[in-house]
């Protein structure tokens, strides 16, 4: 999957898998993987920079990691880079900005968290040609309004608002929908009511495609668990024990030996 017309395409025909990345080296990997495509969060702020929020990343540093992960992807995946905290909340002219950074950075869409109030903005970038992926749920940029990392549309009237916000996403022109943190059912249903693809993090099964944080999926996030995330490697256990006999054969002065040497 290589472009927003790719992603487009898929919707009823395959689920999409996507993951983040913030470096080069971890684009590389995803180059040489089957993953679709690749998302630079600003969950790097949280996983890669160790803040309590996401609130630290800004679109310079979007833009630096974008440009890095786009360099190591070298045009094999569709590339989407998020809009840092408020960056849709400061009118038409402040979007178009960031979007300038992103895109030649090398992004081919961005992300934006919520709908509602910046409808204009969403409608303005894809009328610009700058494709947009929504982002509705638990949208950790409003983490203080939502009382906490908590999931969201477990009542009628909120998975109802929900919808309503999900169908106000593809009226403004969004080519996809990040749902973040709701249940399952709530997900099957928004999913069903779009023509746009709906990736799921923590939404339940019966979303289109599914997105995980790439330390998450690899179990490289010491001390982190989620109920909604699956390690699919041990990278923990990878790192530390290769870490160890790092330090053990430079204390016993196995390494580097004759080979390693010149
Ligand atoms: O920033 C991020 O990593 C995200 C995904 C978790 C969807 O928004």
């Amino acid at each position: 999957m290589k472009s927003v017309l790719d992603f487009k395409a898929r919707k009823g025909k395959g689920r999409i898998s996507m993951s983040t990345a913030y470096a080069h080296w971890e684009a590389r990997f995803l180059a040489a993987s089957p993953v679709d495509c690749v998302l630079v969060g600003d969950s790097v702020a949280t996983v890669v920079d160790g803040e309590a929020t996401t609130f630290a990343a800004t679109p310079e540093i979007i833009a630096r990691h974008t440009a890095a992960v786009a360099r190591g992807l070298a045009g094999t995946k569709f590339l989407i880079a998020d809009f840092p905290y408020l960056a849709a909340r400061k009118g038409t002219t402040s979007a178009v900005e960031c979007a300038t950074l992103l895109m030649r950075a090398g992004a081919h869409a961005v992300k934006i968290e919520g709908i509602d109030g910046h409808e204009d903005v969403v409608r303005h970038l894809v009328q610009s040609g700058v494709p947009v992926i929504s982002h509705l749920g638990l949208t950790p940029q409003s983490v203080n309004a939502l009382g906490g990392y908590k999931v969201q549309g477990k009542t009628e009237t909120a998975a109802a608002d929900l919808l309503r916000q999900a169908r106000a996403t593809e009226a403004a022109g969004a080519s996809g929908l990040v749902i973040e943190c709701i249940p399952s059912e709530v997900a099957r249903e928004i999913t069903g009511a779009l023509s746009i693809p709906v990736i799921g993090i923590g939404a339940g099964p019966h979303t289109d495609g599914q997105v995980l944080v790439f330390h998450d999926m690899l179990g490289l996030n010491p001390g982190f668990t989620a109920k909604f995330v699956r390690p699919f490697a041990d990278g923990n256990k990878t790192v530390t024990s290769g870490l160890s006999s790092f330090a053990e054969a430079v204390a016993n002065g196995t390494f580097p030996s004759k080979k390693e040497s010149y």
